[in-house]
């Protein structure tokens, strides 16, 4: 299923914008291998050993940073964590000053997120590091992207075909962008749906077909990917207020009902439960929530893999 870590030839992963199909489908296709292994008793593979991973996070996070933590762990790497709250950043000190530091410490891969759309694309340009974007700004969540297209491809055995649709603040997502690059890239079509002020400005720039109401997004949809309301990303009152949004966009079994009755229900969390999807959907049984949240593991270890091992090394080796 998967050669050397050579056969991926990426040196960073910055965002899925221009992200080859086989260059995905390398990822989806090693994180398999991961999967299986974060499923056994003991799940651990010793094959990072040597390396070093800093996960350098400057915007709160639990399922990205664990997840990356967990991976790096499961393939015996070292890892180092550090936010702004317990670093230098703290003290003042600058993005350029804080890579120049740790990459004097030589490790093998930065992973970085940050509240600047580009700042993982500027880290990369400053150490000899492999960079991985874990989320920059309102830009890109390739990581996110990866581990939902895994997702999707075991909960429906395909991605080409398939209509996504991806509802709510769309104008704030790093999720949407990365989502809708990757799965159209991967052969989906894609539809973004809210209300008009929290639709991208320039939505021809997307690879999507774009609506201001929920329904007719919904209708025949083989997955609803449900987006979270970014309260501390809005700059002005683009709301009425979150109960207005509740009933006119939020997610719920009569809206549910459009969509394929075998559709399933993402969310890439934290969710706002009561406010863009009912908490009876996420808990339900077409929910795969937390199977994202599984797949995360695989698909970031697949990623650390695919950048660090040795030339030819074997996933497990
Ligand atoms: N999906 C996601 O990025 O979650 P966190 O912010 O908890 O990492």
């Amino acid at each position: 299923m998967t050669a050397g870590r050579e056969a991926w030839g990426l040196t960073h992963l910055l965002g899925t914008e221009g992200l080859a199909a086989e260059d995905a489908v390398k990822v989806l296709d090693t994180a398999e291998v991961f999967f299986e292994v974060s499923r056994r008793p003991v799940r651990k593979a010793p094959t990072l050993r040597g390396k070093t991973v800093v996960n350098l996070f400057f915007e709160p996070s639990t399922r990205t940073r664990t997840s990356f933590e967990i991976a790096g762990k499961r393939l015996s790497a070292d890892v180092v964590n550090i936010s702004a709250s317990s670093s230098s950043v703290s003290k003042g000190e600058s993005l350029l000053d804080t890579v120049k530091n740790l990459d004097a410490m030589q490790p093998d891969i930065l992973v970085v997120r940050h509240t600047a759309s580009g700042a993982p694309h500027y880290v990369a340009s400053r150490t000899r590091a492999h960079v991985i974007n874990a989320g920059d700004g309102t830009h890109e969540h390739p990581t996110q992207a990866l581990l939902d297209a895994f997702t999707i491809r075991r909960s429906l055995g395909r991605i080409a075909g398939l209509t996504v649709a991806i509802c709510g603040d769309v104008a704030h997502s790093r999720v949407a962008r990365s989502n809708a690059m990757l799965l159209t890239t991967l052969g989906a079509k894609v539809h973004f749906a809210g209300p008009r002020t929290l639709l991208p400005p320039a939505p021809d720039a997307y690879p999507v077909t774009t609506f201001d109401r929920i329904e007719p997004a919904l209708e025949g949809a083989d997955v609803v990917m449900v987006l979270r309301i970014q309260r501390e990303r809005m700059a002005g009152a683009l709301l009425p207020s979150l109960r207005e949004y509740a009933r006119k966009f939020g997610l719920n079994a009569a809206r549910l009902a459009r969509a394929k009755p075998d559709a399933i229900v993402m969310h890439p969390g934290p969710i706002n439960r009561g406010v863009e999807i009912d908490g009876s959907l996420a808990d339900g049984p077409r929910s795969v929530i937390l199977d994202q949240v599984e797949a995360g593991v695989a698909v970031r270890m697949a990623l650390l893999y695919l950048l660090s091992a040795e030339p030819g090394q074997a996933p497990l080796a």
